[in-house]
């Protein structure tokens, strides 16, 4: 989302003294904790909750050598037009260096539409990559072995249908599920809360997760069942330390429902991801990462039980925030991008998106996905900076940062708790309501210059008519897509489609039903996304927001 608070008539220059805060600067973080003027050696917390690297609490990060043993993924999400489109981009980020995969679908499949469905017209292909059943999955990973990549998938709502076309499309490579490693996003409360792209209510799609974690433990071991996400809950305009708690209020809810599933919690938990924005505010980003650690494991450990330190380990990836990035001046976008990718990595993040300077205006083009993920390299390999572990640990403001971060997110889970947990707080609007009033707040502190956006509220230029190239979408992949889908339905065999969809759709009516098996033999007879995701409907109803103001 660009901020595009500002006409260029209305961004005021600097004021007579050339301040851009013209007068209103606050030491403050972009979060609004305040910042003393210096720090010292009497804002450290206790040793022990700075610990060491790869040792419970994990403050300073899950592994003893962290980027030493291994650097960390540079994973750039990708996906546009149909599978052929997609599968080139992949191949091309595999050959500039990119050491992991992460598909973005387009809206129809995000939200469980066929590319022929009326729902669909002028999308297919337009945010991501249109994938209607396996033929289309097959064809994205087309001379990609998928026993010697890791993929991610940003798939929330149908996400138990395209994991079974995946599984599928392995199977026919010849893939044993064992050796597949990958995550799926499948957070289903933070589209409640954030992000609004669901498709049955809260408690279905709680069934279809704790499925899925079930399934993943049994069958695909080395799979992360879902990837907790604060990503969305920072980009709708929450603070840090929002982020930061009501990503792990999720998490927290999403181990509850696996054990009273009956599930061990080292059993699932091991597998649990994480997902957080790198925003601009340097300090507070990595205070936030190495809070997130140290709660996680403190409340897996004491509150749910779980031995297994694998259960304790906090294991994230993160995406420079997209909401920093300004349509003014989009070059300045590659400058903000490498301080939040500095943050990451100095946070302990184990797999990273940089986001391309043309993001806030179009799907990136090839030239700013390369910049992108160059400015990964260079900070792998030229700053040194992965050369030892938590670098940052002992810094007197960046413990008391880090403490004042793990405090604030407390605050939040006992107000959580107060009014009888997530669900209830989505239910009820309260989470939303704490994004919105952070997004008007900071808002508000653009227009009254407490917060600067370099080109945006300050050092503003005309605006440049021969900007940056674009990428466009081809109108013609909608008519590819939708014709390729109308002979996938003609050279299947139907009956064998309506037998399986009818499984399906005994399974769910079963309340304990196992309902990944369904999923998985309904995609084999080759159904599409659509079909089963209507036959889920009919049975599991959708949803309505109470609509927040
Ligand atoms: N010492 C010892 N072992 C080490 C090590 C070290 N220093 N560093 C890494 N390793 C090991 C790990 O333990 C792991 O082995 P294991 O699986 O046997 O434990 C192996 O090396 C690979 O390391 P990671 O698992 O840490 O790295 P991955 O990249 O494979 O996985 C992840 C990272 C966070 C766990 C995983 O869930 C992941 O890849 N998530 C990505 C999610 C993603 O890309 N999301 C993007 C969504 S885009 C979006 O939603 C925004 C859009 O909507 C706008």
């Amino acid at each position: 989302m660009a901020i595009e608070a500002f006409h260029h008539s209305q961004a005021l220059r600097p004021g007579p003294s050339g301040d851009p805060y013209q007068g209103h600067r606050t030491f403050r973080t972009l979060s609004g904790i305040p910042i003393k003027e210096t720090y010292t050696p009497d804002d450290l917390p206790p040793q022990h909750l700075i610990g060491s690297p790869g040792q419970y609490p994990f403050t300073r990060g899950i592994h003893t050598t962290m980027y030493r043993g291994r650097y960390w993924t540079m994973r750039q999400f990708a996906g546009f037009g149909t599978a052929k489109e997609t599968n080139a981009r992949f191949r091309y980020l595999l050959e500039q260096g990119q050491t992991g995969l992460s598909v973005a679908f387009d809206m129809p499949t995000l939200m469980g539409y066929d590319s022929d469905d009326p729902h669909s017209l002028g999308e297919v292909g337009r945010e991501g990559v249109a994938i209607d059943h396996v033929g289309d999955m097959e064809r994205l990973f087309q001379d990609i072995p998928l026993d010697k990549v890791s993929t991610s998938m940003t798939i929330n709502g149908p996400a138990p249908i395209i994991w079974a076309m995946y599984l599928v499309a392995a199977e026919r490579q010849g893939v044993d599920w064992t050796q597949l490693r990958g995550t799926l996003q499948a957070d289903i409360l933070k589209e409640y809360i954030a992000q609004k792209e669901w498709i049955f209510p809260p408690k279905p799609s709680m069934r279809l997760i704790v499925d899925m974690m079930a399934y993943a433990t049994r069958y695909v071991p080395q799979w992360n069942s879902i990837s907790i996400s604060g990503y969305h809950i920072r980009e709708a305009g929450s603070t840090a330390a929002q982020e930061l708690a009501f990503t792990l209020a999720d998490g927290f809810a999403y181990v509850e429902a696996g054990i009273k599933a009956g599930l061990d919690v080292d059993a699932f938990a091991p597998r649990l991801s994480f997902f957080f924005n790198a925003h601009i505010d340097f300090f507070e980003e990595i205070a936030k990462f190495r809070a997130a650690r140290r709660i996680w494991a403190r409340h897996m450990k004491e509150i749910y039980g779980a031995k297994n330190p694998k259960s304790w380990m906090m294991r994230f990836h993160t995406q420079t925030a997209g909401c920093s990035l300004t349509a003014q001046q989009p070059e300045n976008n590659i400058v903000r991008t490498a301080y939040e990718a500095l943050a990451a990595v100095l946070g302990g993040t184990q797999s990273l998106h940089t986001n391309s300077m043309d993001e806030v205006l179009s799907l990136p083009t090839e030239k700013a996905v390369k910049i992108a993920l160059r400015t990964q390299q260079i900070l792998a390999y030229e700053t040194g900076v992965a050369n030892t572990v938590d670098p940052l640990a002992g810094s007197y403001f960046v413990e008391a940062l880090t403490t004042q971060m793990e405090e604030q997110a407390e605050e939040y889970f006992a107000r959580i708790e107060e009014q009888g947990g997530v669900l209830e707080c989505i239910e009820n609007g309260y989470l939303q309501r704490e994004i919105a009033d952070a997004a008007y707040r900071y808002q508000k502190e653009l227009e009254n210059h407490e917060q600067i956006l370099v080109g945006v509220n300050a050092f503003v230029e005309p605006p440049n008519e021969e900007s940056i190239p674009l990428l466009r979408i081809d109108p013609a992949v909608e008519k590819d897509q939708v014709e390729s889908l109308a002979t996938w339905r003609k050279n299947r065999q139907d009956s064998a489609v309506k037998q399986a969809l009818q499984a399906l759709q005994e399974t769910c009516l079963t309340p304990d039903g196992e309902i990944m098996p369904h999923i998985i033999e309904a995609v084999r007879q080759g159904a599409t996304e659509g079909e089963i995701v209507a036959v889920m409907k009919a049975v599991f109803g959708t949803w309505r927001e109470r609509p927040v103001f």
